[in-house]
């Protein structure tokens, strides 16, 4: 028997193996649950395609439902949503695993965060928080008996992590999004709750300048004295999308080895 057995839901979006959303799948399919996922379409989408495919053929779920999702565009959003609709009906659960900014903006150089123009710190803020919105209006009425939605969040949104910069600013969005969904939806039995990752190598933290002191830091100074194993957000995951978790929303949990409690 399953935690998750009978439980229906969208993880978006896996880029790859290392992806924390392929993590997640992992761990609630061997829970039971049942899961359709994104992907970024990008300039080949049949490339992108190939890719995400070959991450889910590797582990073990090549058969599950896959469609574009690009979480900047409403029609995408519009789409996906009309594609799970038709295959699944109800849903129990949405894992927002996703998140962009531009890379010349997380660098550790002095006078980088300040030199965040507009158009970066809107579009990092929109496909990084404000998704969560967009994705959870549309996940709300494909969830009539209530549904678990979680969101990826990282320790840069409340502290100064030198280079995560922007993000950081986008994170603090990407909680406090979560928050007020949680409120919002709390009278339809939806919870929202963030799950706060340490350091992990995937695609979009190599992007993050400084990236390799946030994993020797993570060693010398966390509790644990040791880095995250991604498989350890994918059994929290399970946890709060499942009825383990029945009567927690608006909290977001750390999965970091104990490192945000530590001052010095
Ligand atoms: N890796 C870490 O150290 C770490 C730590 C804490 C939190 N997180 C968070 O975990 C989540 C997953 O990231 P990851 O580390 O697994 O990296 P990843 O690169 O594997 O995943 C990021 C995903 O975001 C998707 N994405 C980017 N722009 C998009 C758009 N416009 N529409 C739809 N999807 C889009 C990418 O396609 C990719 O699938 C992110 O929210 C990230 O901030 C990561």
């Amino acid at each position: 028997m399953g935690l998750m057995d009978g439980k229906k839901g969208l993880i978006l979006n896996i880029a790859n193996d290392r992806s924390i959303a392929t993590h997640i799948a992992n761990n609630v399919i061997k829970q039971g649950a049942t899961c359709g996922f994104g992907f970024l379409p990008m300039d080949n989408i049949e490339k992108s395609q190939r890719r995400v495919k070959k991450a889910m053929e590797e582990n073990g779920f090549a058969d599950a439902w896959l469609h574009p999702c690009d979480v900047g565009s409403d029609e995408s959003i519009e789409k996906f949503f009309a594609g799970v609709k038709e295959q699944f009906g109800t849903i129990d659960f949405l894992v927002h695993s996703l998140a962009f900014a531009n890379r010349d903006y997380l660098k550790k150089d002095a006078g980088n965060f300040t030199s965040t123009p507009r158009d970066v710190f809107k579009q990092a803020v929109d496909i990084s928080a404000y998704s969560l919105i967009a994705l959870a209006r549309a996940a709300a009425p494909l969830m009539p008996e209530g549904g678990s939605i979680i969101a990826l969040t990282y320790l840069g949104a409340t502290q100064v992590i030198p280079g995560y910069n922007v993000m950081g600013v986008a994170k603090a969005a990407l909680e406090a999004t979560a928050r007020y969904l949680a409120f919002d939806l709390g009278p339809r039995k939806i919870r929202v709750n963030t799950v706060s990752a340490g350091a992990v190598r995937t695609l979009s933290a190599m992007a993050v300048g400084g990236i390799d002191e946030m994993f020797t830091h993570t060693e010398k100074k966390a509790p644990l004295k040791r880095n995250i194993d991604p498989d350890e957000v994918g059994k929290t995951a399970v946890y709060l999308l499942s009825d383990l978790a029945s009567g927690v929303t608006g909290e977001n949990i750390f999965v970091d080895s104990g490192f945000n409690i530590v001052g010095l």
